[in-house]
């Protein structure tokens, strides 16, 4: 009994020291729009370089602003750590987000640095990826099928019920698809676009890599999606190939943006000039996440799609990550293609 006390009395001290250094160091809550992994890693990476606590809430990019809306009057989270930059941009134009310069602006490539101040620098990029399709080998073997390798492959009656995608309200990545199609066809071609590949398509996902994930596990044949995501899952070994479309394909900005009226304001700021160095950005290709990173010197993963072998439309950030644009996209996708039965 007696040892059993002292053993008690001379571990209590560390046990105490912990929480309390913790404590003084403060918490953060990161909304993150990557996938989980990569969450995971950056929390708990900022945690031991800094000894804040981090707390993550992962969702995609279009219901992390609808979430920092709901929450504008009494705000949760902190700070947005990814996700595609349309919805970064609509938050910064509604004041949702804080205007921050960070100091380490200045060491990130050109693109990163214009979303910056297209922003009146309430977000900045921290990553680019650009869109395509995902396709099963096997799948596409066994049926029969050449795969896509154009926008307008997936309207023949041979891809019926075997393409995924996500649903533009819940999903940044479902966003670039239809933006990207407005602007390479047109907006009416576009949305008559999409209403003939309707046809063929089994789902729209809440998640954005739901359909890519689909796609590793034979569960569809084709998925739109983030070309990075399936070099994930072709590392993971499932039978995963993907194209970027010969008419032409957008891209994204992954972005981060401090949320008005974060309760950790000083952390939030800490963690920002972190995500914007090479020793986080180095993160990303370690949980297997393969997009461009933001700061020149952040080594781009030799896994990473390269942009110079693909057809990149100019993408209009100012124009489709205008709120009044996104919401008018997303309302004429729900009313033409989401509404009509499959
Ligand atoms: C994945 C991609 C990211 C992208 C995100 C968007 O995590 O790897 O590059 O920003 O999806 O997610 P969402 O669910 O909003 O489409």
């Amino acid at each position: 009994m007696r040892s059993w006390k002292a053993a008690i009395l001379a571990i209590a001290p560390i046990a105490l020291a912990t929480p309390e250094a913790a404590q003084a160091q403060g918490s953060l809550n990161v909304y993150c729009s990557v996938q989980a992994e990569w969450c995971t890693l950056i929390a708990n990476e900022f945690q031991k370089a800094t000894g804040v606590k981090v707390s993550i809430t992962q969702k995609g990019s279009g219901e992390t602003i609808a979430q920092i809306k709901a929450e504008a009057a009494n705000p949760k989270g902190d700070i947005w750590f990814g996700g595609t930059g349309d919805p970064h941009l609509a938050a910064a134009e509604e004041n949702l987000t804080d205007v921050y310069k960070s100091p380490n602006l200045p060491q990130l490539h050109a693109w990163a640095q214009k979303q910056a101040a297209d922003s009146g620098f309430r977000t900045t990029g921290i990553y680019a990826g650009a869109l395509g399709f995902g396709i099963n080998s096997e799948l596409v073997a066994k049926k029969k099928i050449t795969p896509p390798s154009c926008w307008a492959d997936l309207l023949k009656p041979d891809f019926k019920g075997e393409i995924q995608m996500a649903n533009p309200n819940s999903s940044g990545t479902a966003y670039v698809a239809i933006a990207t199609l407005v602007q390479v066809m047109g907006e009416d071609k576009g949305f008559d676009y999409l209403k003939k590949m309707h046809v063929n398509v089994n789902a729209y996902t809440r998640s954005g890599t739901a359909p890519m994930k689909a796609v590793a596990r034979g569960e569809t044949t084709v998925s739109i999606s983030f070309v990075h995501d399936g070099v994930t899952e072709a590392l993971a070994g499932f039978p995963v190939k993907t194209a970027t479309p010969c008419e032409g394909t957008g891209y994204e900005i992954g972005s981060i943006s401090l949320i008005k009226g974060a309760r950790n304001l000083e952390n939030a700021r800490k963690f920002y000039d972190w995500a914007l160095t090479p020793a986080a950005q180095r993160l990303g290709a370690q949980a297997k996440q393969f997009q461009v990173p933001s700061n020149k010197e952040t080594p781009v993963p030799p896994e990473a799609p390269k942009f110079a072998d693909m057809k990149l439309i100019d993408y209009d950030f100012a124009k489709y990550g205008k709120a009044s644009e996104r919401k008018r996209l997303i309302g004429r996708w729900d009313t033409e293609i989401g509404a009509l039965p499959k």
